[in-house]
C-alpha cells in the first residue's frame, strides 16, 4: 500500500553557503581550513561553485518535481566587515530568492549556517557582548530580500555550533592542534556545548525572531536532532545527556512559528555517558550508525517536546558512495515520517539533505548528494536517487 503525504506537503532538498558557493573567504571557516596545521582535512576552495551556478542547481530542483529548495545567506558575504554591508551580496541573493519563485519553488532560507565572518570570530565570536547586537544587525540588513520568503531559519543546529565553538576560535588565534578525525567522531564524542555560547544563541535567535516577526516573516530554528537513546537502563544518564546538548535548544523554540528537525542517526547513552557505534554496525560515510528511524523518532520526540510548534523537516539523509543505498535509507527514514504524521504529528514539509555533494566540513568524501559534482568541472549528474524522491514528491506518496 503506498503512502500518502498530506496536501502541501513541500518536498525539496537543501545545501548550505559555504558548503556550496566556493570562495567564502571572509569567512571563519576559511580562516580556519587555511592555517598552517589546519585541523581541517581538506579546503572547501571553490566548493560546488554554486555562487554562479545557483540557476542550474534550482533547474535541477524544479525539474526533479520537487517544490521547495533550502539554502543560506552568507554573513560573511552580506558583511565581510564589521558595519560594512555588501549590496551587491544582497542583490545576489535576492536573485536566488526570485529564482526560486519564478520556478514555483518554496525558498527556505537560512540566516546563519556554521559560518560568520571572520572579523566577528576575531572580536570574540559569539562569547562577545556584542555578539547578539552584531547578529541583529546583520538580520536587519537581509530583511528587505526576505520579501515573498515563508520560511526563514535563523540559526542553523545552534547545538552544534555550540559543540564546535572551540574549534571554530581555532581559525585565529593559532591554538589548533591535530587532525579532526572526523569519521571517527560520532555525534556524541563531540564537546558539552559551552553553556555561554548556548545563552547567546538562543539570545540571537530571539533578537532575529523580534525583527523577523516586526517585518511579517515567520521564522524558526533548526535543531540537530541525535536521537539520544538508553542503553542499559540508563534514563536518567540519557537526559543529563541530553538536556544541555539538545532539549534546551528545543525549549527555546517555545512559540516559535516552526522548528527545523534535522535527524542522521542515534547516539546510544550508557551510565558512563555516549557509547561507540557497535562493532559490525552498519556504517555511513560519516562513520555515523546507518539508521533510517531516526528521523521518526526525532519527529516525534521534538513534537512531544513543543506541543503546538508546526515541524518542518529541515535536513534528513545520508553519506554513501552507493546511491542505492541512498534510496533504501530515504525510503526508511519516510516511512517513519509518514507514521508521525498519521499519528497526528503536525510535519509540514521534508528537505532532503543534501542537493550536491558538497563540502562536508573538512573534506569532500561524504557524498550526501542527490546530485555528483565534478570536482574539476563542477558539472552537475542527477543521481538516481534523485529521481526517486522526485517520483515521490509529484506523487505525494511513497510507492509501496
Ligand atoms: C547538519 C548540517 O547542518 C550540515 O551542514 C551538514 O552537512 C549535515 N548535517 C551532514 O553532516
Amino acid at each position: 500500500m503506498e503512502l500518502s503525504f498530506p496536501e502541501g506537503f513541500l518536498w525539496g532538498a537543501a545545501g548550505s553557503a559555504h558548503q556550496i558557493e566556493g570562495n567564502n573567504v571572509a569567512s571563519d571557516l576559511w580562516a580556519l581550513e587555511n592555517r598552517p596545521g589546519s585541523v581541517m582535512r581538506e579546503r572547501s576552495g571553490d566548493a560546488c561553485d554554486s555562487y554562479h551556478r545557483w540557476h542550474e542547481d534550482l533547474d535541477i530542483v524544479r525539474g526533479l518535481g520537487l517544490t521547495a529548495y533550502r539554502f543560506s545567506v552568507e554573513w560573511a558575504r552580506v558583511e565581510p566587515v564589521e558595519g560594512q554591508i555588501s549590496l551587491a551580496a544582497l542583490a545576489h541573493y535576492r536573485r536566488v530568492i526570485e529564482g526560486c519563485l519564478e520556478r514555483g519553488l518554496t525558498p527556505v532560507v537560512t540566516l546563519h549556517h556554521f559560518t560568520s565572518p571572520f572579523w566577528f570570530q576575531l572580536a570574540g565570536g559569539w562569547l562577545s557582548g556584542e555578539a547578539v547586537a552584531r547578529f541583529r544587525r546583520y538580520v536587519r540588513a537581509v530583511l528587505p530580500i526576505l520579501d515573498g520568503v515563508e520560511w526563514v531559519c535563523t540559526i542553523n543546529e545552534p547545538n552544534m555550533l555550540a559543540m564546535v565553538a572551540s574549534i571554530m576560535n581555532q581559525g585565529g588565534n593559532g591554538e589548533g592542534d591535530g587532525r579532526e578525525e572526523r569519521a571517527e567522531n560520532a555525534a556524541g564524542a563531540l564537546p558539552a556545548p559551552d553553556p555561554a555560547v548556548a545563552d547567546a544563541l538562543a539570545a540571537a535567535h530571539r533578537a532575529a525572531r523580534e525583527e523577523l516577526g516586526a517585518a511579517g516573516l515567520k521564522s524558526g530554528w533548526t535543531v540537530a536532532n541525535q536521537n539520544f537513546e538508553a542503553d542499559g537502563g540508563a534514563e536518567a544518564e540519557r537526559d543529563a545527556w541530553a538536556w544541555p546538548r539538545e532539549d534546551r535548544f528545543l525549549d527555546v523554540a517555545a512559540g516559535d512559528d516552526f522548528i527545523g528537525v534535522q535527524a542522521y542517526t542515534r547516539v546510544r547513552i550508557g551510565p558512563e555517558g555516549a557509547l561507540p557505534v557497535p562493532e559490525g554496525a552498519r556504517r555511513t560515510l560519516t562513520g555515523w550508525e546507518f539508521y533510517p528511524q531516526a528521523l521518526g523518532n526525532a519527529v516525534r520526540y521534538t513534537a512531544a517536546r513543543l506541543p503546538g510548534v508546526p515541524i518542518l523537516v529541515t535536513e534528513n539523509g545520508v553519506a554513501t558512495a552507493d546511491d542505492a543505498e541512498r534510496v533504501e535509507y530515504t525510503r526508511g527514514a519516510l516511512a517513519g515520517l509518514h507514521g508521525a504524521i498519521a499519528d497526528g504529528i503536525d510535519v509540514r514539509g521534508y528537505l532532503h539533505w543534501s542537493l550536491l555533494d558538497n563540502y562536508e566540513w573538512g573534506s569532500y568524501r561524504p557524498t550526501f548528494g542527490l546530485v555528483a559534482v565534478d570536482r574539476e568541472t563542477f558539472a552537475r549528474t542527477v543521481k538516481p536517487s534523485a529521481r526517486w524522491l522526485g517520483g515521490v514528491a509529484r506523487a505525494g506518496a511513497l510507492p509501496a
